[in-house]
């Protein structure tokens, strides 16, 4: 069983950032590696992370298009899939990674998004732990892409656009009935002078908010420069912030056992 944090939020907010920095600060959790899922179409998780990433689901499922006709008579095209998604998980020190990509194309078909629900599910299970970088927006929600999730983390920057978004968000989790243990709110790139501004963020977002990120010159400039968000220095407000935004999470200790991967 994995425990599973996805991020989601306002486009722009940070969340790849804050999905960088608990991958960075998570990996090897227990001795194992864990699972960053990028399922934003422009994804970036991977150069957040500083490591080449050339494989992705949505090229496995244009292979798969391309040549379903092309398999031998005893070759099944579920196995072909599976072979071709396995070889979309990007291998890193402490982490590994799977990039979704573009979920729908020409000629995309049900059958194979339905198959790849199962896969991402089963892949994720043998992780003790997965980050899941939404795309912006609330489709995925509604659309029910998203796998059981322990822990939404929904950031927010103090801007009026990004609490109305996390608003929407916590009603659409309400509404639709999700399969979302708990939500709550991430305040990033707060200036220090709107510190108190925090309670009016939670009260009209509905979401108790676990942790405050610093708005961060570090991590403007590391991004300006292309420098991965795992060089960030330990006196980074951004890292510090994450670092306890971690300790709030109280993801369960992994058992000891056989390294998955
Ligand atoms: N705490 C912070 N301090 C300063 N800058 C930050 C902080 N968090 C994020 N940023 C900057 O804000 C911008 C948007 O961040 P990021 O790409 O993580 O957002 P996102 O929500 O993933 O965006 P998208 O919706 O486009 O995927 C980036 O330039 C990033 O460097
Ligand atoms: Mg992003």
């Amino acid at each position: 069983m994995t425990f599973s944090i996805a991020i989601s939020g306002k486009g722009g907010t940070g969340k790849t950032t804050v999905s960088a920095l608990l991958v960075h600060l998570l990996k090897n959790y227990g001795g194992q590696p864990i699972l960053g899922i990028d399922s934003d179409p422009n994804s970036n998780l991977n150069e957040a992370l500083g490591v080449d990433a050339t494989m992705s689901v949505g090229k496995a499922r244009e292979m798969l298009l391309k040549n379903k006709d092309k398999l031998g008579p005893y070759q099944r095209k579920e196995d072909y899939f599976n072979y071709l998604f396995q070889s979309s998980v990007e291998e890193f020190d402490g982490f590994d990674i799977i990039i979704m990509g573009n979920a729908e194309g020409p000629g995309c078909y049900c059958y194979v998004n339905n198959l790849l629900r199962k896969m991402v599910d089963d892949l994720s299970d043998k992780y003790p732990l997965m980050i899941l970088d939404t795309e912006a927006g609330l489709e995925h929600f509604s659309r029910r892409t998203t796998r059981d999730i322990d822990i939404l983390l929904v950031v927010t920057d103090p801007t009026a656009k990004g609490v109305l978004t996390a608003k929407r968000i916590q009603e659409l989790i309400k509404t639709l009935n999700t399969n979302i243990r708990k939500a709550y709110l991430v305040v990033n790139r707060l200036p220090p002078r709107f510190v108190d501004k925090v309670k009016d963020l939670e009260k009209t977002s509905g979401l108790e908010c676990i942790a405050v990120i610093p708005e961060d010159p570090l991590v403007q400039e590391f991004d300006l420069n292309g420098k991965p968000i795992p060089d960030l220095p330990a006196s980074s407000l951004a890292l510090k912030g994450v670092t306890e935004l971690i300790k709030k999470l109280e993801i369960p200790e992994v058992p000891k056992g056989e390294i998955s991967r």
